[in-house]
């Protein structure tokens, strides 16, 4: 029997060591709150990293860790050493891909050494799975950590179906081209029959990189590659709305949701959702809703900015800067605007559990997501599903990903400060009327379009490219 396996670095279930115990909880970020919905429908394996250091781990919590992966989350565990997660996942990953691929040309670090460590992350994830790689079976590789991998899938099985995704940009030609590997990577993602992005501008990008650099065209989206061809596609990943729109956004809250949702009783709600990253705009934002309060003294006292920050990557130099950034920008606008009975600004640099983040956005009147740059962003979406009453209202910077889906929503530019200012005022003020008609659309959109549509859509694509591979084959 054929089976999908699913290879992403970060696997849903993130394990921590603390003294002896080992703790397993859920992974943050969309890649693995979006699909762990389906994976847990249906019959996939995950493979990937849980999120712990192996240095850490002795062989006996290395052999928990795996069976317990195995036996009660479908997860097969790939551990990481300590020199891998600076090298290949803090280094290459996180210092070089991610900021060239969101645009951030002058932190982008280009070092031989992270990238060898690259280069062996990825064969070590492929030396992982080959075990369990049967024929016939199909395998979905997931994002910028793994962009080698399709290509070492394909030199042993070359009749295995490969997908891939990215969940991140594909930034322009222009950009691509800073990096010194960029034909390597481009092989390497060639390796899959299937490429998909969030959007068709990244579809793009992609195609002219490969015209520009390998030289190969492409007819209707699909490159003859090799003795095989590669599609591309973009497929806009959804969540998984019944899950946001059913809550009932009572049950299971932490007695802290509950005071937090009592002291906003009185004011009007904004809530903004991020990791910790400087793709975001979070200082941005800050200084925009400094300049609302400088503009419309009217809504002092009536508006409140709640400001939901997860850490994440922690020890990647730029971040651990930017919670310093973003915790003194806080407190200046707190400290210009602030009365004894009101704080402008409610910084919480942790997470919550999705039940609590649900009611969270039940009681807000705007979501305020505006990154710089941002391959789709999920949250927009389970804040539009989780707002079933039509009522709240979304403000949007036009470099997410997901803005090119969700038009109905107040749309602004991330670096233009008055702008968002005046987004969030029409968000506050819109009449109930035009906030329903336009949540009405928005609903049936990302209904339909949720993430079990999105995974069938791509499985179902990278089926029938896999079927036109063997019929050229035959010819
Ligand atoms: C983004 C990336 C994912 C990543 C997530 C969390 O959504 O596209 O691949 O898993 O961020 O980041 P982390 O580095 O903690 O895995």
């Amino acid at each position: 029997m054929s089976k999908i396996i699913f290879v992403s670095n970060r696997l849903p279930v993130t394990v921590k060591k603390h003294e002896s115990d080992l703790q397993y909880s859920k992974s943050i970020g969309g890649l693995a709150t979006g699909l762990k919905s389906y994976h847990e429908q249906g019959d996939t394996i995950w493979a990937g990293w849980p999120g712990v250091s192996s240095d850490d781990l002795n062989e006996q919590d290395m052999q928990t860790i795996d069976t317990e992966l195995r036996e009660q989350y479908n997860c097969l565990p790939i551990f990481l050493s300590e020199e891998e997660i600076q090298q290949y996942y803090e280094g290459f990953c996180n210092e070089t891909i991610w900021p060239l691929f969101h645009y951030f040309t002058n932190i982008a670090q280009y070092n031989s050494e992270t990238w060898e460590a690259y280069k062996q992350v990825n064969q070590k994830f492929f030396d992982s799975i080959d075990p369990i790689i049967e024929p016939n079976d199909t395998i979905w590789i997931h994002d910028y950590q793994l962009m080698l991998l399709p290509q070492m899938i394909r030199e042993k099985y070359p009749d295995t179906q490969i997908g891939f995704f990215l969940h991140i940009p594909f930034p322009s030609f222009e950009i691509y081209r800073l990096l010194i590997w960029r034909e390597e990577i481009l092989r390497g993602l060639l390796g899959a029959n299937l490429i998909g992005f969030h959007t068709y501008d990244y579809v793009r990008h992609f195609l002219s990189s490969v015209r520009r650099l390998l030289g190969k065209e492409h007819n209707l989206y699909k490159i003859n590659y090799e003795t095989y061809s590669v599609q591309v596609e973009a497929f806009p990943m959804g969540i998984d709305y019944d899950f946001f729109a059913k809550s009932s956004g009572t049950d299971n809250l932490s007695s802290e949701a509950r005071d937090f949702i009592e002291s906003t009783r009185t004011v009007q709600n904004i809530i903004s959702v991020d990791r910790l990253d400087y793709t975001k705009g979070l200082p941005e934002r800050i200084k925009a809703f400094k300049q609302f309060l400088q503009k419309y003294p009217e809504y002092h006292e009536k508006v409140r900015l709640n400001l939901i920050v997860a850490p994440s990557r922690v020890g990647v130099e730029a971040y651990d800067e930017l919670k310093r950034e973003i915790e003194g920008l806080v407190s200046a606008v707190n400290g210009q605007f602030g009365t004894v009975s009101w704080m402008p600004v409610w910084f919480f640099f942790r997470t919550f559990s999705q039940e609590d983040l649900i009611a969270f956005y039940r009681n807000s009147d705007v979501l305020l997501v505006t990154p710089l740059r941002d391959g789709m962003n999920l949250v927009a979406k389970e804040y539009i599903a989780a707002r079933s009453d039509y009522k709240g209202m979304l403000v949007m910077s036009e470099t997410a990903g997901a803005a090119s889906e969700l038009g109905e929503a107040v749309i602004v530019n991330a670096n233009d400060y008055g702008a968002i200012a005046a987004g969030i005022k029409t968000a506050l003020d819109m009449p109930d009327h035009e906030k329903i008609e336009r949540n009405k659309m928005l609903h049936r959109r990302i209904s339909r379009y949720n993430v079990k549509f999105w995974a069938d859509e791509f499985l179902e694509a990278l089926k029938n490219t896999a079927e036109s591979h063997v019929e050229t084959k035959d010819l």
